[in-house]
Order: structure tokens, then C-alpha cells, then sequence
């Protein structure tokens, strides 16, 4: 479950979130430190000084930029009566003080939104999941953090439960549904290659090796500007040159992350490469571009086809099969045969 956790203190978030474990995914909000987080489920958990009126007034904005979240829970440490009262003026729906209180609290919302959503909600729990951990690494590298290979993860993983629950038809027609631009890309190119490796009977390890590389193909464009990455139509040159420095943008940003595999740095760099040579930014050949590379490929190109915009219609999955039955030479054949299942699946 989601817990967005809104602090004024940069050291409370890796404290909560070694304390909730990785059941609860926690989608940090630092005070007056600019927007907040998309965020439509999960539980909302503030720990502040309330006795500060900034804060509270910070606090305010927040609460009602996430007011679809119904829990609101407050820490308020040795229940100070000033800010327990204090927090319940703000709207809160419990006041907690110890951790060990948070994670019971947190475990019977969970059980309650669980069987609330059932039959209710149209969106798969995943879905959302998902989306907000993009929306978390996104984030991080345009206010200039590092990424966290847990979001990484953690977005994998619900892909993974979606399409295992739902099959990839329901998940791309989710994803298309509620997501636009460059999330909405990078969902279905995770699902598309995590269907292509279900497909093809990869054991489960080389699954998410191959999902965590799609979650993370595309992360360059956090530095490209939103005027280029969502213009309706096609680009100009200029433009086109701005996008092509992806790649390379988001090998920068990893290759001195923690855990972050140099298998993985290679698909983020090369997943553009052809293997006639005519790719860039390397214009590696075939005999330099990794079979983990070479899946990824196909399922970029395939989902960025069928990507639905608001000015084009999405492209039909056999019409998208056929044009990449159509790059001989830069494509493996093989692994494009494979993928016809897939395909017919869209
Ligand atoms: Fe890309
Ligand atoms: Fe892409």
C-alpha cells in the first residue's frame, strides 16, 4: 500500500520507511519543498512540528492537494496535547506516537481499502502502484536526487502482480485508460517486456532483470523538457537531437546509484541501438548489443506504437507487429518471432 509521508525533517523519511518495511511503499513530501506527488490511494501519514504555524499552513496544502486519501494519520511524539489537538484540527483521522501503533494502523487500512476496492474501484491497485513510483523517480531526478533502486523495484514488482492477475491485454487497456506521455510510455513498455518474458517462459529472476531495465529505459527524459517529450505531432530536428541524448542523460543519473547493475546501465544507454548500426548514441553492431538489450528494444519500439495520445488513435497490435516484422536487419529476427503472441495480445 501507499503511504505518502509529509515531513519538514529530510531524515524522517528513511526513518519511517525503515520502520514500514517493504509491505508499505512510502512516497515522501518534504515541507515547502515544491509540489506534491500525484496521489489518489493509500494512506496519508504526517509527521511535523505542529506547533509551528508555517508547518501547519504547509500542512493544509498538502492535506488538500491529497484530499481523495481518506486516512489521515498523525505522529505526534509523547502525544503532546497541544499537537494532538492540532492535528486533529487539521483533519486528522488518528493521532499515533510510537511505531509500532503506525504499522498496526497501516495494516488494518490496508485491509479495509483492499475490500473496499473490490468490485469498486476501475483502476487495478497496480496500476496506481505503479504509477506513483514513477512518479517518485521522475521527481527525484528533476529536484536532483539520486534514484532509488527500490522504486525501480517496487514499480517491477506491482507490474509484474498486475499482468500475473490480470493478463497484459487488461493491463495495457488500464495503463492507456488513466496514463498519458512519457508514464504512460514506460508502463507499457515495462508490461510489454514483462509479458514477452512471461511469454517466452524466462524464469522469474530474468523477468524482473529485464522489468527493471524497461522501468528505468527512459529515465534520461526527466531531463528533457515537457514542451518536446508531449508535442502533439512530430518533432523538428532540434528537437529530435534534444531527445536523443536520453539515453546517455539517464546512464549519468545511475551509473553511481547503488545496485544498479552494469547490465542494466547497458540497456538504459543502448536501448536505441540497431543492430545494422544505424542506432545511436554508440551505433553499436550486433555482436555489441546484449540479448537483454535486444528484447528491450523490441518492446519499446513496439509500445511506443501503440501508445494512445490524445491527437492519434492507438495503433492497432497487428498493424504495430507488422512494422517491426518490417526493420529487418536492425531487429533480432528471432526474438521478433517470438514476440508475434505478444503482439496479437494488444
Ligand atoms: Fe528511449
Ligand atoms: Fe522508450
Amino acid at each position: 500500500m501507499l503511504v505518502h509521508f509529509v515531513t519538514d525533517e529530510p531524515a524522517k523519511i528513511p526513518a519511517i520507511r525503515a520502520v514500514l518495511g517493504s509491505r508499505f511503499y512510502v512516497v515522501p513530501q518534504l515541507l515547502g519543498a515544491g509540489d506534491t506527488e500525484i496521489g489518489s490511494s493509500g494512506a496519508l501519514m504526517v509527521d511535523a512540528d505542529l506547533r509551528q504555524i508555517v508547518r501547519v499552513e504547509q500542512i493544509r496544502i498538502v492535506l488538500q492537494e491529497l484530499s481523495s486519501i481518506t486516512e489521515k494519520l498523525f505522529v505526534v511524539r509523547n502525544n503532546v496535547s497541544s499537537m494532538v489537538a492540532q492535528a486533529y484540527a487539521l483533519g486528522a483521522t488518528a493521532v499515533l506516537s510510537r511505531p509500532k501503533e503506525i504499522v498496526v494502523k497501516l495494516q488494518q487500512i490496508e485491509v479495509a481499502n483492499k475490500a473496499a476496492q473490490t468490485g469498486l474501484s476501475d483502476t487495478a491497485p497496480e496500476t496506481i502502484n505503479s504509477a506513483a513510483a514513477f512518479a517518485s523517480m521522475f521527481a527525484a531526478v528533476r529536484n536532483g536526487q539520486s534514484i532509488r533502486l527500490a522504486d525501480a523495484e517496487y514499480a517491477t514488482s506491482q507490474i509484474i502482480n498486475g499482468i500475473a492477475q490480470a493478463g497484459l491485454t487488461a493491463w495495457i487497456d488500464d495503463v492507456r485508460r488513466h496514463h498519458e506521455g512519457t508514464f504512460q510510455h514506460c508502463l507499457l513498455v515495462t508490461g510489454v517486456a514483462i509479458g514477452f518474458a512471461i511469454d517466452i517462459g524466462f524464469s522469474e529472476l530474468d523477468i524482473k532483470r529485464l522489468g527493471i531495465a524497461a522501468t528505468l529505459h527512459d529515465i534520461g527524459k526527466a531531463h528533457i523538457p515537457l514542451s518536446i517529450l508531449d508535442k502533439p505531432g512530430s518533432l523538428d530536428p532540434s528537437e529530435q537531437e534534444i531527445i536523443r541524448h536520453h539515453p546517455a542523460l539517464g546512464y549519468e543519473l545511475l551509473k553511481d546509484s547503488p545496485g544498479i547493475s552494469p547490465e542494466i546501465l547497458d540497456a538504459v544507454k543502448h536501448h536505441h541501438e540497431y543492430l545494422d548500426g544505424t542506432g545511436y548514441p554508440d551505433s553499436l553492431m550486433a555482436p555489441e548489443i546484449s540479448d537483454l538489450v535486444r528484447l528491450l528494444t523490441i518492446s519499446d519500439i513496439f509500445a511506443a506504437l501503440i501508445e494512445s495520445r490524445s491527437y492519434r488513435p492507438a495503433m492497432p497490435g497487428q498493424n504495430a507487429y507488422k512494422i517491426l516484422c518490417d526493420m529487418d536487419g536492425k531487429l533480432e529476427r528471432s526474438l521478433v518471432r517470438a514476440f508475434r503472441n505478444v503482439a496479437h495480445m494488444t
